[in-house]
């Protein structure tokens, strides 16, 4: 039994997923798959190209922070969760999904295990329940307090579609992703500044204090007059984090239509302006991302560029008409080498499907 999941790039919609707020990712072309077949051993064996091999004690399914915790997280919830008693089996992984590059490696490897893992044991997960047990292992297994965005669009992505998701209640739409003449593109920074998810944490607390402050539970229930009426009692850093919130929401909203209208100079634009929110009010780039964020958007054939993910370094996506070629990059990756002795690395993504098992 085999399945497989993507990884994700997110358009639009940053740091909101855990705020009420719109996003706007789709699944790319890169996957982990994930296969699962009975052991003869009576322990599970798991095996990934380039990692040593694991024993795992059927009775002894523990978080020890190694890669292996994502499909341990699997059988963990199958098992308590579903009450499956699951034999010794003999796990498989293969990924093309850059690690590291802040494509949701992690979320590909938990969901394409959840499927297969499942299908082995012939327990059909909707969908949802997929999602959720995904994130579910992500959050409580791995212990990374992320939100829903990356287990979502792993398994719920369509081919040339990007996913409109309002994460206050889940409701979504697809949307085409029909440019004639743009292409979306990740680069890879190489540069990570961030504390494990101290950053992270820290973000999400600053947004719920400043909730709490303004007496409301939910981003959605104030918007940016609200919000300026407030101002006195917040700190500088929580109504700039609110800023960053209302104002994404606004910028996704723009971004979907922009999408359904084919313009890809607006939804560039778009991005740009994202990027500028990011830095100056969530304050979740860095200089090596800033720089590469400033040469790129003053090159010709980009429509527009920012910081993607949980930023602190990572990943970059920007978006690029027709007569942009890969090496239009090359002069700025060694201006970029020579300023911070490192080079990014460029991939180019197109929307995909979602998780699946493949016969
Ligand atoms: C990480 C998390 C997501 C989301 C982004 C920021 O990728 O896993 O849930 O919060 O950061 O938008």
């Amino acid at each position: 039994m085999y399945a497989q999941a993507p990884g994700r790039v997110n358009i639009i919609g940053e740091h909101v997923d855990y705020n009420d707020g719109f996003i706007l990712p789709f699944a790319i072309d890169k996957v982990t798959k994930v296969s699962v077949k009975a052991s003869e051993k009576n322990y599970h064996t798991m095996h990934s190209k380039g990692f040593d091999q694991k024993a795992v004690e059927t009775n002894q399914i523990l978080r020890t922070g190694e890669w292996t915790d994502y499909v341990k997280g699997a059988l963990y919830y199958l098992e308590k969760d579903y009450d499956l008693t699951i034999s010794p089996l003999e796990i498989h992984i293969e990924s093309n999904i850059p690690l590291g590059a802040g494509l949701s490696s992690s979320a590909a490897i938990e969901v394409a295990s959840l499927l297969s893992i499942a299908g082995f044991f012939n327990l059909n997960l909707a969908d949802k329940e997929l999602y959720l047990l995904a994130q579910k292992i992500e959050n409580e297994f791995v212990g990374v307090n992320c939100g829903i965005m990356d287990q979502f669009i792993s398994v719920m992505g369509k081919k040339d579609k990007a996913v409109f998701l309002d994460t206050m209640n889940m409701q979504y739409d697809y949307v085409d992703i029909n440019f004639a003449d743009s292409h979306f593109f990740v680069l890879d920074s190489r540069v990570s500044h961030s504390l494990g998810d101290g950053d992270y944490n820290a973000r999400r607390a600053e947004c719920e204090n400043a909730l709490k402050k303004m007496g409301k539970a939910s981003f959605r229930e104030i918007d940016l007059i609200f919000l300026n009426t407030k101002k006195d009692i917040l700190s500088t850093v929580e109504y700039k984090r609110s800023l960053h919130v209302l104002t994404e929401n606004e910028r996704v909203l723009k971004c979907k239509s922009a999408l359904e209208s084919g313009d890809g100079e607006k939804v560039g634009a778009l991005l740009s302006e994202t990027h500028i929110s990011l830095r100056d009010n969530y304050e979740c780039s860095c200089e090596e991302i800033d720089y590469l964020v400033e040469e790129l958007n003053k090159l010709e054939h980009i429509n527009g560029s920012r910081i993607m993910g949980g930023g602190f370094g990572g990943s970059i996506i920007m978006l690029t008409d027709k007569n942009f070629e890969e090496k239009d990059l090359e002069e700025l990756n060694k201006s970029y080498h020579e300023l911070y002795n490192v080079k990014f690395k460029v991939h180019r993504v197109s929307p995909s499907k979602g998780a699946c098992i493949v016969e």
